[in-house]
């Protein structure tokens, strides 16, 4: 009998995984899990914007980030996935039909939620083993947003992808909640490193951090929501300044490898583990002035690091400059509880509470007027984290949130 999920050709699991992986094999086995043709699965999952950014990888590891991260939840920005069998599919001993098949990928509207095919290929191959060869997957994904408007269509796309296919394998059903909420952040941490802070269930996963982990294993990671005693979550909005929404020039992939290079990566790295605790922290206190500190100063290691490495990476536009010396020229004039970041694009994300509404709109209303209409704002408000389940994708669907401008 052949082994249905190799994993063999694929780089070492955690054990946790591997086990929940050799579980499904079982239930493969036994018919516990049987997809037929036309069967389907779905399932949206959120952006997230990095307060604390995770650039550059463990060098001979599968996405394990050389240092931990923090991100918001982006519940408005989201992407909406289906997947659909194609071709039969048995038990090996019951197997009538041959395999039909690759998978295909669709992106409905032209928008893009999942960015390059090989990387959806080999996601599915290391969870699926050759079960992937047999199977043959239609995926149907769309954004509601703009997939070039610096927001990280990977996260969202990547979570949802691996929520569509717990659903299509009924993992409520099959798994606790706990090991499904695992499974679901180890394999969107495969698909992509930012969609395991994507991949949370439920309400209370405003906040998300996905740390290093050491432990009898060696170095692994760990995705978890961040409570706020102070409700941090109930006040905080966000919205997008699109200054360019041209596709960039060099993947975020690529970035990551090029971190190495720069000699201010080590010293960057170096400060983060204390930033991090700072970040809890402060998250848990909602201490938002100490918040902006530590973000704002992430975002711009994170650019300096970009643009110090053996290939120079510059996201950061004229316009984007700008509009970032006057928001905090004012912000800090006023002392308004508001932050900007970057992330690997010339983008700016506002993060700010509902007490500093007003200055944020009259902010945006000057960033308009100059950039000459050029300006395009993108706003939403707060929706949940990764949902499974048809009933969930069209009810979240139902709700257009993303506007242009701010509404909250
Ligand atoms: C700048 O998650 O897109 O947005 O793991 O190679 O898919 P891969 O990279 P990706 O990198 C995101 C980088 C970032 C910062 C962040 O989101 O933390």
């Amino acid at each position: 009998m052949s082994e249905l999920f190799k994993m063999t050709d694929y780089p070492v699991l955690p054990g946790r995984l591997r086990l929940l992986q050799s579980q499904l094999r079982e239930m493969r086995f036994d018919g516990r899990i049987l997809l037929q043709n036309g069967d389907r699965g779905y399932a949206t999952a959120p952006s997230n914007i990095a307060l604390i950014k995770y650039w550059g990888k463990e060098p001979g590891r599968e996405q394990i980030p050389v240092n931990s991260s923090v991100s918001l939840t982006l519940g408005a920005f989201r992407s909406f996935t289906e997947v659909i069998v194609r071709g039969r599919f048995f038990p090996e001993h019951e197997r009538t039909t041959a395999p039909e098949g690759r998978h295909e990928i669709s992106f409905v509207d032209g928008q893009a939620a999942i960015p390059a095919d090989t990387k959806v290929d080999r996601l599915l191959h290391a969870m699926f083993g050759d079960w992937a060869e047999e199977i043959g997957l239609t995926i149907l994904s769309r954004n509601n947003f703009p997939t070039a408007c610096g927001m990280a269509s990977s996260a969202s796309g990547m979570a949802a992808l691996v929520g569509a296919i717990a659903d299509l394998l009924q993992l409520e059903k099959h798994f606790t909640h706990a090991d499904l909420s695992y499974w679901l952040a180890e394999w969107s941490r495969f698909g992509s490193g930012s969609a395991t802070r994507s991949a949370l269930r439920g309400p209370g996963c405003s906040f998300v951090a996905w740390e290093r982990e050491e432990n009898e294993e060696g170095l692994w990671t760990r995705t978890s929501a961040l409570e706020s005693e102070a409700g941090l979550a109930r006040k905080i909005h966000h919205c997008v300044l699109v200054v360019d929404d041209s596709p960039k020039d060099i993947p975020s992939s690529r970035g990551h490898q090029l971190a190495a290079s720069s000699p201010l990566q080590a010293i960057r790295v170096a400060g983060l583990a204390r930033k991090m605790d700072n970040i809890k922290k402060a998250i848990f206190d909602g201490d938002f002035a100490t918040i902006i500190d530590l973000a704002e100063d992430d975002a711009f290691s994170l650019h300096a690091v970009m643009l110090s490495g053996k290939e120079r990476i510059n996201y950061i536009k004229p316009a984007t400059e700008v509009l970032i010396a006057e928001f905090v020229k004012r912000r800090n004039e006023l002392g308004e509880m508001a932050l900007w970041t970057l992330d690997a694009g010339p983008n700016i994300h506002i993060v700010y509470l509902s007490e500093s509404a007003q200055f944020v709109e009259n902010f945006v209303d000057w960033a308009r007027q100059h950039q000459k209409g050029k300006l395009r704002i993108l706003g939403g408000r707060y929706a949940p984290g990764l949902a499974l389940g048809l009933e969930n994708f069209t009810q979240i669907q139902r709700r257009e949130l993303i506007v242009d401008g701010l509404h909250e």
